[in-house]
C-alpha cells in the first residue's frame, strides 16, 4: 500500500494543468468524496496497530502534496485572468491626467485684453492673409511709399498683392469700414515679416492693436489710457512719449516705460537708462479715418501697437524669442495660470 500511495505521490508531482475543469477532475479524483485521499483513509482503520504510525505519515503526505498542487494551480489560473480582463484591474488607481499649461503668448495677449476690456474695448480680429489696400493702402502707404520698407512682406501673390499681414493695423481698417464710432477695439493677432530669425526678430510674432475713435478724443485721452494700461500690467506708474513716425498717425510717438535701473537686469534690458519701448502710438490720421468712410472733420481718435513677445519677454525674462514658437515642454510647463 506503501508502494501505491508513492506511485500517487509522483503522479501528483507530475500534474500539470492550464484548464479549470481539467483541475476540477483532479481534485475529484484525489479529494472528492470517493476519492483516492477517502479510500486510504478508510483502508486505515483496517491497518495492525504497529502500522498505524507510518501509515497515517504516508497517507499525510500525499494530501500535503495533493492540497499544494490544487493551490498552486489555482492560483496561477487567478493570476493570469487578472492580468487580461476586457476592462484591466479594476482597483487599480487611476492614471494621473496630465493638464497642459496656456502658452506664454496667450498669457500676456489675456491679460492686455483683460485690461483694456476692463476700460470699455471690445476685442475684434481680421485675417490673417490680408490685401493692399487693408495692410497698407488704406493706412496711408500707397504704393511706393518709402515707409514701406520698414515692413518686409510675404506675399502670396502679386497683381493684385495678397499677402500676409505685416502688422494688426490691417483690423484697424476692416473695423472701421464696418463699424460707426465710437468705436473701442482692440485686436490681438499673428503677424509675419520677411525677416531673419534671431534671438530678438522672427518671421512670425504677435501684435495687439488698439483704437479709439469718438468726437473729442485728444492726445491727453491717448496718454492717459496709456499710463493706465502701463499701471495695470507692469506695476510702473512712469511713461514718456517720443515723437516718432507712423504713416498712419499723425502726430506719433514711441511709448516707453520707466523700468527702473535697480538690478543688473535693469541695466541690461533698458541699456543703462532705464527706459523700455514697448510701444508705438499716435492720433489716427485724418486720410486714414476718410479712407475707411469715417468724417474726419467730426471725429478724431488714436491708435497703438505693440508687440506680445516684447512683452513677455520682459515680464518672463525670456533670452531668445524662438523659444516661443519650438513647443519645449520643458518651457511651456514653467507658465501655470489662471487665466
Ligand atoms: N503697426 C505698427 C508696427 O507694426 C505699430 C503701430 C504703431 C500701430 C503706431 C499703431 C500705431 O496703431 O498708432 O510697427
Amino acid at each position: 500500500m506503501t508502494e501505491r500511495i508513492a506511485q500517487y505521490i509522483a503522479e501528483v508531482q507530475a500534474f500539470q494543468t492550464t484548464d479549470k475543469s481539467e483541475l476540477e477532475a483532479f481534485r475529484i479524483k484525489f479529494s472528492g468524496k470517493k476519492g483516492i485521499l477517502n479510500e486510504f483513509f478508510a483502508a486505515f482503520k483496517e491497518v495492525p496497530n504497529h502500522q498505524k504510525k507510518e501509515f497515517g505519515q504516508v497517507i499525510n503526505s500525499l494530501k500535503v502534496v495533493v492540497e499544494e498542487k490544487i493551490k498552486m494551480i489555482q492560483d496561477f489560473l487567478e493570476s493570469r485572468e487578472d492580468s487580461n480582463p476586457i476592462y484591466g484591474d479594476l482597483s487599480r488607481p487611476g492614471e494621473p491626467i496630465k493638464i497642459g499649461s496656456r502658452h506664454p503668448i496667450s498669457l500676456v495677449k489675456n491679460q492686455i485684453t483683460d485690461i483694456f476690456a476692463s476700460i470699455g474695448f471690445n476685442v475684434s480680429e481680421g485675417p490673417e492673409i490680408e490685401d493692399d489696400w487693408h495692410n497698407f493702402t488704406a493706412l496711408n502707404l500707397p504704393e511706393y511709399h518709402p515707409a514701406r520698407d520698414m515692413q518686409d512682406t510675404f506675399f502670396i501673390q502679386t497683381d493684385p498683392d495678397v499677402l500676409l499681414r505685416t502688422h494688426t493695423s490691417s483690423v484697424q481698417v476692416r473695423y472701421m469700414e464696418e463699424n460707426k464710432p465710437p468705436i473701442r477695439t482692440i485686436s490681438p493677432g499673428r503677424v509675419f515679416r520677411n525677416e531673419a530669425v534671431s534671438s530678438r526678430s522672427h518671421c512670425i510674432f504677435h501684435q495687439v492693436e488698439g483704437l479709439y475713435i469718438d468726437k473729442d478724443v485728444s492726445f491727453a485721452d491717448l496718454k492717459q489710457t496709456l499710463l493706465y494700461f502701463t499701471k495695470e500690467m507692469f506695476g510702473k506708474s512712469k511713461i514718456r512719449l517720443r515723437p516718432s513716425y507712423f504713416p498712419f498717425t499723425e502726430p506719433s510717438a514711441e511709448v516707453d516705460i520707466y523700468w527702473g535701473l535697480k538690478t543688473e537686469t535693469d541695466y541690461r534690458i533698458t541699456k543703462g537708462t532705464g527706459w523700455l519701448e514697448i510701444m508705438g502710438c499716435g492720433m489716427v490720421d485724418p486720410n486714414v479715418l476718410t479712407n475707411c468712410g469715417i468724417n474726419a472733420e467730426e471725429y478724431t481718435g488714436f491708435a497703438f501697437g505693440m508687440g506680445i513677445e516684447r512683452i513677455a519677454m520682459l515680464l518672463y525674462q525670456i533670452s531668445d524669442i524662438r523659444m516661443f514658437y519650438e513647443n519645449d515642454v520643458r518651457f511651456l510647463e514653467q507658465f501655470k495660470s489662471s487665466i
